[in-house]
């Protein structure tokens, strides 16, 4: 069958929607201490967990996503939080290498899922934990360092992805990864800049000034909702997967036109992560 051309160009405005990998939290617990959120001396329920982490899941496969899964390693209780498992933009995967020995079976574990899924593998040299510190927002990444990422990965960035990367310093112990400080709310399209929201008192005075001048119209968040890790979420331009408790970010995306869906992951919120850090965007 062969389209007319008011056909394709109907096809071709047909939103696309995300692809993203996650990871079960079959072994999910809290047994050593690399953030501030997490307590290994509480226990934590698993069952939960899982029933939260499925809910994020199923509303995802809810929206149309294209949801792929990468099988969880037992001893690896941090591998649900997919986001730090590398960057994906033009089907390149950037592996991560992770600070703390506790995580760095992770980086392979999932480079071996990037090659085994047809992505182009690129094995780095310098500490990043990818998507949890690397953001693509229109046509620049912004790129968090100064508690997990190094500075050095943002140049192996912007060498393979021919894009501007812009580094940004995170100052907050408890928000160590930049996907707890900056949420990426849209990307640019039909003449809409790209835009953000963030969490102003997680920068330095040189990186807030950048993030003034190029987002000029962001979404200001409250320290309370910065405190669930309510900028911590996932959009696919219209709809915006956020925490359920960050009630004033849900007010100010409804205002601008935004469908914000709340979750509740406040298990795996113990870990120090939430909905974005469960989710690894597949750009191919
Ligand atoms: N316990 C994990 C760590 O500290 C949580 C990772 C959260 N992930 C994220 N993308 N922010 O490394």
């Amino acid at each position: 069958m062969t389209l007319t051309d008011t056909e394709s160009a109907a096809v071709d405005q047909v939103p696309t929607k995300p692809s993203v990998l996650m990871c079960r939290p079959t072994y999910f617990t809290v047994s050593y201490r690399i953030n501030p959120w997490m307590f290994p001396e509480l226990p934590t329920d698993t069952d939960l967990a899982l029933s939260q982490w499925q809910s994020l899941h199923d509303t995802y496969v809810g929206l149309g996503y294209d949801v792929n899964l990468i099988e969880p390693v037992e001893g690896l209780p941090d591998m649900v939080y997919a986001a730090n498992g590398g960057f994906v933009i033009d089907n390149i995967a950037y592996g991560a290498k992770f600070t703390h020995v506790e995580r760095q079976p992770e980086g392979p574990a999932y480079m071996d899922w990037f090659r085994a899924n047809g992505f182009d593998v690129r094995v780095p040299d310098d500490i990043n934990e990818g998507e949890g510190d690397f953001l693509l927002v229109g046509d620049v990444i912004l790129a968090g360092t100064g508690f997990r990422s190094a500075s050095s990965s943002h140049k192996k960035l912007a060498r393979i992805y021919g894009r501007e990367v812009v580094t940004l310093n995170l100052v907050n112990p408890n928000f160590y990864h930049l996907d707890t400080a900056v949420a990426v709310l849209n990307q640019s399209s039909e003449g809409r800049p790209a835009n953000i929201a963030y969490l102003p008192s997680a920068f330095d005075r040189p990186s807030l000034d950048i993030l003034r001048t190029r987002y000029p119209d962001a979404v200001i968040v409250t320290e309370e909702d910065a405190a669930v890790l309510g900028l911590n979420s996932f959009s696919d331009g219209q709809n915006i997967v956020i925490a359920s408790r960050a009630l004033d970010f849900e007010r100010q995306l409804r205002e601008r036109g935004y469908n914000p869906i709340g979750v509740d992951l406040s298990e795996l919120l113990r870990g120090g992560g939430g909905v974005k850090c469960c989710t690894l965007e597949l750009r191919r």
